[in-house]
């Protein structure tokens, strides 16, 4: 997406909501990020003209922090814990298992933009494990055998 006019006036309502300084733009890339899964290249060049800043500052603040994506995400985050205990029990041929089946590696997004694939640190959830949450939904005690049928319910 290259950013037509009414998105462009998406980020300028965005923008109403916060000082036009420096000090409002990470709360504004959050408000971005909510809005469209990422940052979308268009819409950091229209914030560093608004906000007077230069590229490479608004690049430097999204791609420090892991709250930011500068690539497009799926309609649906995958996140595989791969904590101790889910180790242990198995997370990494489950992670494996949804790379095969939505061939896609750590990181990357389904052609369909349907799936993003992430792998994180505890979810909280140790005595489930292995752990995968899809969006806001956990499932548990997954397995590879499982993996098919836990898509098919998303
Ligand atoms: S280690 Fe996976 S939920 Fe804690």
């Amino acid at each position: 997406m290259s950013g037509d006019l009414s998105e462009y006036s998406k980020i300028d309502n965005i923008m109403k909501n916060h000082s036009l300084e420096e000090s409002a733009l990470i709360s504004i890339l959050h408000e971005i990020e909510n809005l469209y899964n990422y940052l979308p290249d268009w819409a950091l060049r229209h914030i560093s003209e608004k906000l007077n800043i230069s590229m490479i500052q608004v690049y430097g603040v999204a791609s420090f922090y892991d709250a930011f994506h500068l690539k497009p995400r799926g309609k649906h985050l995958i996140r595989v814990c791969k904590g101790t205990a889910c180790y242990l029990r198995g997370a990494t041929q489950v992670f494996e298992a949804l790379e095969r089946e939505l061939g896609i590696k750590e990181g990357e997004t389904t052609r369909d933009q349907k799936f993003s694939l992430q792998s994180v640190h505890c979810l909280g959830a140790c005595a489930l494990a292995p752990v995968v949450l899809i969006g806001e939904r956990y499932f548990d005690k997954t397995s590879p055998t499982k993996i098919r049928s836990v898509l098919k319910k998303v």
